[in-house]
């Protein structure tokens, strides 16, 4: 776990760290001070050199970032003892770390690159029930300090552990990107268009093996848990398996929308739809995408004068893609969606389906309990069933 260590926002999560800890979880812990070391270096009128992502550090400042560090690893250790079940956070030489050197003929002098992670130490300390602690200050064979990217010892450190997560608790701005599950060719593409500095060692570490890399804004409270134990998650979660993701359909989607709907028009499963009326109502769709390719969609559709009402419509997954609980995500995901409007009563039409929405909570209802803007236009030929699920928060 890789921790910016905000002094205020950190605080956030601080519990849920505890928990997990507690819960048995192996945290091998990272501390991140670079705002500290920016605000240090500034106060004592240091300016930051900044070759790419790489921070040049010179012998003044990296006296200066000894002391903020310093400071950040005191607080952070004070965190993890407020409490009547402390939390043993150790430190040792997990890193070996060399010179970056020379680079375009700039020499950046105290800024090092990690040559070796001790991953037997840290072993150790998690097999004792510790959480040991990393920080950008790292020595070398030669008993020189470095001052190291954490985000690089991050992932060097999950590499060496084969870690089964990497977990990056970011500052707001470093999760402007919607929050969701991108698979890695996603990630790569989004990575090349933001210029996101942890989106690339994000996608170093997956490229590397770490099966599922998260990225959490550390202001949110509960992130963590919710990430760790939510199917949703709140994070962006960037994994090198096929994974789906939902998001917001747009105009550009309609052909792929046609061309999962037609089928099951044809065979009777869903009510013909024109592509003007797809288009009329494209914001309530949302799809769902494995590996970038749209495999099904669905709509939220609000009923006039109802506002407390609204149906689940057009929900399909493609042939090809069945049984593999895409169905069941989407059709969460659109009861998040309801919620969040404040529906409370979400209602669902279909022929040959019942069954399906029965089993996930759904129930039978008369015509009649549909909203009235609804019934209005209910089609008492095609007879369908009509279904009801009362959503709760
Ligand atoms: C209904 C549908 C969206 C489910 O998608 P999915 O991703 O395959 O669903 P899940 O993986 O979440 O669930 C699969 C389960 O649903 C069951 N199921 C699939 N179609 C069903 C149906 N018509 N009636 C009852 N159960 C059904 C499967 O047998 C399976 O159950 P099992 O795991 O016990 O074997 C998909 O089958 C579909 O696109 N159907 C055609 C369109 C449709 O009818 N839409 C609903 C009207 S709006």
């Amino acid at each position: 776990m890789a921790g910016q260590a905000f002094e205020g926002n950190l605080r956030a999560q601080f519990e849920d760290i505890r928990l997990l800890h507690h819960l048995g979880v192996n945290i091998v812990w990272i501390m991140g001070s670079r705002p500290q070391i920016s605000k240090a270096l500034e106060k004592n009128n240091l300016t930051a050199e900044f070759s790419g992502l790489r921070r040049v550090t010179s012998s003044e400042q990296l006296d200066v970032i000894i002391d903020a560090t310093n400071r950040q690893k005191t607080l952070l250790e004070a965190q993890f003892s407020a409490s009547k079940t402390p939390v043993n956070i150790t430190q040792g030489s997990f890193v070996v770390a060399r010179p970056l050197g020379v680079l375009n003929g700039l020499d950046h002098l105290n800024t090092g690159v990690v040559r070796k992670i001790n991953a037997p130490a840290i072993q150790d300390q998690l097999n004792a029930n510790c959480i040991p602690l990393l920080t950008a200050l790292n020595y070398s064979l030669t008993g020189d300090i470095f001052n190291c990217s954490t985000e690089e010892i991050a992932v060097e450190t999950a590499v060496a552990l084969k870690a089964d997560k990497l977990i990056f608790l970011a500052d707001s701005k470093d999760c402007e990107i919607e929050a969701g599950h991108l698979s890695l060719s996603q990630a790569r593409a989004l990575s090349d268009s933001k210029d996101s500095r942890l989106m690339k060692r994000a996608l170093r570490a997956c490229e590397l093996g770490i099966e599922r890399i998260h990225i959490l804004d550390v202001s949110l409270d509960g992130a963590l848990l919710q990430e760790l134990y939510t199917r949703e998650g709140v994070g962006i979660l960037i994994s090198n398996d096929d994974y789906y993701r939902i998001r917001a359909a747009e105009l550009a989607d309609i052909p792929d929308i046609l061309s999962i709907l037609e089928p099951l028009e044809d065979q009777g499963f869903l009510v013909a739809r024109s592509r003007e009326a797809i288009e009329s109502q494209i914001h309530h769709y949302h799809l769902i995408e494995m590996d970038s390719k749209v495999v099904g969609c669905a709509a939220l559709i609000p009923y006039q004068g109802c506002n407390h009402s609204a149906e689940l419509s057009a929900l399909a997954i493609h042939a090809d893609y069945r049984q593999q609980s895409l169905g069941d995500q989407l059709l969460k995901h659109i009861e998040a969606q309801a919620l969040n409007a404040h529906i409370t009563d979400l209602f669902a039409l279909t022929t040959q389906t019942t069954h399906w929405f029965v089993e996930r909570g759904f129930e039978l209802v008369d015509v009649d309990a549909l909203p009235e803007s609804r019934r209005a236009v209910y089609n008492a030929e095609r007879n369908s069933k009509c279904l009801k699920k009362r959503l709760r928060a």
